[in-house]
């Protein structure tokens, strides 16, 4: 079976990790940590780089540093991993959900500024912007990038910034994307753009450390508390002593180690994505009836997977084609479900707009092929063939 997702590790992987084991080095306590981080933050062009034990943990430490709690609302994509609403709902605050874009599948700025127009008022008193059906503070707002393509960044940080409202940034699935904005003369890394950008490093990811995350940011005071509240907030004089409610997200030394590892060589990763989907385009493009992820010009999509719409005119349902695929030895991954859809969310969410028209259509169509880095391009020709005749019926 050609897997979905399969990772490649750095060359210095062995290495490093028996440094680690050869030292005693293995809790958090360690130089890897340090290295990583260091490293991490030069890759995204940002000040501080903090290391935590999830994508999901370093969402809920970001939004937890930035402040944001019970009877606060932060905004979120409907098509996205439910580690996202999660998060929002670990701090006490909800998720509101907005519809997507058609073609990036990721928040759509138009959405955005719909629902602060229609749905909330500033106030002026608290310097809030208050969400008019709960009364609740709309605080900030998390842009996730999608399979590896970027948001509409301008927009969005315009809206924010407008409207007192933080960005943090998911680019759990977008290491090295980046955001190319009409005012600056170079690229911004995907991460780099918001209050915080957050990653995950579960093996699926572009760089990996089996599990683990990291909070990334400019402000030296938001690095400083995501490394206080990662860390059960010990008091600065006195060990032991706890005046905040906090969290032990502390990645171990060995798992930064496969992470230096693997920054070490996320270049030539990220150039193998590049090449996954260019062989992808050329053997898919012309067959009626599937989308091909698209590449807006003002973007550079790292095809952390490559996915793909079924349309109508393909002549098989999503569920026949990943089921026929199988029976290939081709392994496929349908989209994620909208989250005003999820069970658990039932009372939790709140709509942001009146309905969720694309989101629902896209997690209807869409799935991705096998995208791993340790993809060969035999492996790519092969599932091409198999999708072609598939569709013909072969
Ligand atoms: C967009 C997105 N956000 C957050 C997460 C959570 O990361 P983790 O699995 O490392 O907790 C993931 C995925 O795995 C993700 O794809």
């Amino acid at each position: 079976m050609i897997p979905v997702n399969e990772p490649l590790l750095g060359a210095n992987t062995e290495k490093y990790v028996l440094d680690c084991l050869n030292t005693g080095w293995i809790s958090s306590a360690g130089s890897y940590i340090r290295r990583f981080e260091e490293s991490f933050a030069a890759f995204v062009g940002v000040k501080h780089a903090v290391t935590t034990t999830s994508g999901t943990t370093a969402l809920h430490l970001a939004l937890a540093a930035l402040g944001i709690g019970p009877g606060d609302e932060v905004l979120v994509p409907d098509l996205t991993m439910i580690a996202v609403p999660y998060a929002v709902l670990y701090t006490g605050a909800r998720p509101v959900l907005l519809d997507v874009d058609p073609e990036t599948f990721n928040l759509d700025p138009d959405r955005l500024r719909e629902f602060i127009r229609n749905w909330c008022r500033f106030d002026p008193g608290s310097k809030k912007l208050l969400h008019k059906r709960t009364g609740g503070a709309v605080r900030a707002v998390l842009p996730v990038h999608l399979y590896g393509h970027p948001c509409r960044m301008d927009e969005i940080m315009d809206l924010a910034r407008e409207n007192g409202l933080f960005v943090v940034e998911d680019a759990a699935e977008a290491h090295g994307a980046q955001y190319i904005s009409e005012r600056l003369p170079r690229p911004l890394p995907a991460g780099s753009m918001g209050d915080a950008g957050c990653f995950s490093f579960y093996a699926n990811k572009i760089i990996t450390t089996g599990e683990g995350g990291m909070v990334v940011t400019d402000s030296d005071a938001v690095a400083e508390r995501c490394r206080r509240l990662k860390d059960l907030a010990h008091s600065p004089g006195r060990r032991f002593l706890h005046t905040d409610l906090a969290y032990n997200y502390r990645m171990t030394n060995v798992q930064a180690a496969i992470g230096l590892a693997q920054v070490e060589e996320v270049e030539r990763f990220l150039s193998l994505k590049r090449k996954m989907a260019e062989a992808y385009h050329r053997g898919l493009s012309g067959l009626d009836g599937l989308t091909l992820p698209l590449e807006k010009p003002w973007g550079r999509s790292v095809y952390w997977m490559y996915a793909v719409l079924v349309e109508q005119s393909f002549g098989l349902s999503r569920e026949e084609m990943a089921s026929r695929l199988k029976e290939r030895g081709v392994d496929t991954r349908t989209f994620f479900v909208p989250v005003h859809e999820q069970p658990v969310f039932q009372k939790d969410f709140l709509p942001g707009g009146e309905s969720f028209p694309v989101s629902i259509a896209l997690s209807r169509k869409g799935f991705y092929l096998p995208s791993g880095l340790a993809l060969t391009p035999e492996q790519i020709d092969e599932v091409c063939r198999a999708v072609t005749d598939v569709r013909d019926g072969r």
